[in-house]
């Protein structure tokens, strides 16, 4: 989704803002662009396409000791063209906003504007900010933002600057994210932090509402009704080389690289003397007390870690759990019982379906427990209790790492509750507890085949469809291994329960077709078995994906990944990273763009 930086300081603007666009590239854009004040009014250079093309465009510019604003658009409304890139201007050109989000009701305002005179030259929702701007102008750049605010619905972050305020950002939030920088005799805005680290690790997330003015000397924020607000700050205390390659050749290998540390550190802090404690989240026995069912909302990756949660509380504490992708949820007239327990699960949490969903579920009287990564972030602030993963920054828009620490997190969640619930026999505790300490390693060892992975997609790479199969977990594990390979390879593939395949899709296997048989689950191994056997009787080429030592399967299969034992029920989190690393290589194979796959966003916030 689109990218915000602002720049008030002393510095050459122009390098600064690009540098933080470049740091938001992962959110995925088709345009870019940059707005500077300058001495002789505003300098407007925008281009469709990747950033390198915005660079041409202003090497020729140096201004400093000034304030400017950057954007990198995610098309919405009009396709990606120059007109449509941002930033959006004024009729008089003295005016220039960056936005993110969506104004829904930017057709009825369009209307009104041009009866009032504006000329617009985009398609774009956001262009209607820039008049609005200007008709509510009265000398005072804050007051007239101010002022706008209220005329517009849907969601927006926005960065205003203009030539009558040389050194003046007003910036503005409701329903997308955005982050204030504070550095000395130096501020910024965007999108997310990687982009400010360079400048200040010290920054501020803006409230729903708030709306902020920024020069290289202060920032003063107010909220909806006008009120000098205070918000707390948040030192980042995570490293920018986090947020950097670091040596590999894209993101992705990157973070499933950090995986075993990413997932340790969800789980050390939380862990102490055998004994899993998770107090400090705000899930206890108070929020869990008497809970009959408990709802899953989230979306993408995110949502096939609630379909784990839901196998793994049902089988531990014997609750029934209902998953939903949120954009579902939000639009379908759901059933929530007041004090019922609703677990929401978002990576950056600010995706705008779970946000909406999240809202509608606490609007219902709902208890709301969020597995969020992001520190500061919309669902983290509004949840009633926050499980933070702490898998650092995840940049490829592919999630790998973060998915992990979200099992890691549900696996604990899922303990606990059947703990507190005393559904636990004797001695499972204790055995769950230390099964799960010793995952970070076991998938240190995963990544230690990484080889024979890269081997075997380099034999795949060009199949034009994929089947992933299994039961039970393995079932559940095979939707994120299709929509990983979908996502950055951008081959076909399916994700079947492997009793269902005979229903229907078995009709697509023929001659070489690639079925990825997951067969981690000791009980229902003879069954996969015997739907490895259907496939293969049908030709296809079946890759398995087991436990070492399973020998039925290395007759039964042309090809195995072998995991290293452990507890069957943690079979899911051990056996996504080589699932991970098979995308990863056939999407290399096939020369496609890993970090940014086309037509995605890392985080989408809008419905
Ligand atoms: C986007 C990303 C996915 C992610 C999903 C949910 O679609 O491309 O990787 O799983 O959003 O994001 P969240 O931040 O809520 O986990």
């Amino acid at each position: 989704m689109c990218g915000i930086v602002g720049y008030a300081g002393g510095r050459d603007v122009i390098p600064v803002l690009l540098g933080g666009l470049s740091k938001l590239e992962y959110r995925g854009y088709d345009s870019a662009g940059v707005a500077v004040v300058c001495e002789g009014g505003l300098i407007v250079r925008k281009t469709k396409g990747r950033l390198d093309g915005l660079r041409r465009l202003v090497e020729d510019c140096s201004v400093a000791d000034t304030a400017g604003i950057g954007h990198t658009r995610w098309a919405t409304h009009g396709e990606p063209s120059f007109e449509n890139s941002h930033p959006h201007t004024n009729c008089a050109g003295d005016i220039a906003v960056v936005h993110n989000g969506i104004i829904e009701n930017y057709l009825k305002l369009k209307d009104w504007l041009r009866s009032e005179g504006a000329v617009f030259v985009s398609d774009t929702d956001t262009e209607v900010v820039a008049h609005l701007i200007n008709y509510h102008y009265r000398g005072d750049l804050l007051e007239a933002v101010s002022k706008t605010l209220p005329r517009l619905e849907g969601s927006y972050a926005l960065g205003v600057v203009s030539s009558k305020h040389p050194g003046l950002i007003i910036a503005a939030r409701k329903d997308s994210p955005l982050v204030i920088g504070a550095g000395s005799g130096e501020n910024l805005i965007a999108s997310d932090i990687p982009a400010l680290l360079e400048y200040t690790r010290d920054v501020y997330f803006l409230r729903d509402g708030d709306v902020a003015a920024l020069t290289r000397d202060e920032i003063a924020i107010y909220d909806s009704y006008g009120a000098r607000a205070r918000r707390e700050a948040y030192h980042v205390d995570w490293d920018v080389s986090q947020a950097e390659r670091g040596g590999f050749e894209h993101f992705m290998i990157k973070e499933i690289h950090e995986e075993p540390k990413a997932m340790a550190d969800t789980f050390s802090p939380r862990y102490r003397d055998g004994h899993i404690d998770i107090s400090e989240t705000g899930i206890d026995e108070r929020l869990v007390a008497n809970i009959k069912k408990i709802n899953i909302i989230a979306c993408g990756t995110a949502y096939h870690a609630g379909m784990v949660g839901k196998y793994v509380i049902e089988e531990l504490a014997r609750i029934p759990v209902e998953v939903e992708v949120a954009s579902e949820f939000r639009y379908r007239r759901p059933i929530i019982e007041p004090g019922q327990l609703v677990l929401i699960i978002s990576q950056s949490g600010e995706t705008a379906d779970t946000l909406a969903a999240m809202r509608e579920a606490k609007q219902k009287g709902a208890k709301i427990a969020a597995i969020v990564n992001v520190v500061g972030s919309s669902i983290s602030r509004e949840a009633d209790a926050v499980f933070y993963t702490h898998a650092g920054p995840e940049i490829a828009v592919a999630s790998t790492k973060a998915y992990n620490t979200q099992l890691m997190a549900i696996y604990m969640i899922a303990v606990e509750i059947a703990r507190m619930a005393g559904r636990l026999e004797p001695g499972a505790y204790e055995r769950l507890a230390s099964g799960l300490s010793g995952l970070p390693d076991l998938i240190k060892k995963v990544l230690e085949t990484k080889n024979v992975i890269q081997r075997l997609a380099s034999g795949y790479f060009s199949k034009n469809s994929v089947f992933f199969i299994g039961r039970g977990l393995d079932y559940v594990l095979s939707m994120e291994a299709s929509l990983k390979l979908k996502e950055i390879s951008y081959i076909h593939s399916e994700a079947y329960a492997a009793g269902e395949l005979k229903h229907g899709t078995i009709a697509l296997i023929e001659k070489g077709t690639l079925v990825v048989a997951i067969a981690t689950q000791e009980r229902l191994l003879e069954k996969t078995a015997s739907n490895i056997k259907e496939v293969k009787a049908r030709g296809a080429h079946v890759l398995a994906v087991c436990f070492e030592g399973n020998k039925m399967l290395e007759n039964l299969a042309d090809e195995v990944i072998y995991l290293p034992k452990t507890d069957d029920i943690f079979a899911p989190i051990l056996a996504v990273t080589p699932m991970q690393l098979f995308a990863y290589y056939m999407a290399v194979e096939k020369g496609c763009d890993v970090d940014k796959p086309r037509n995605l966003a890392k985080s989408v916030t809008v419905e």
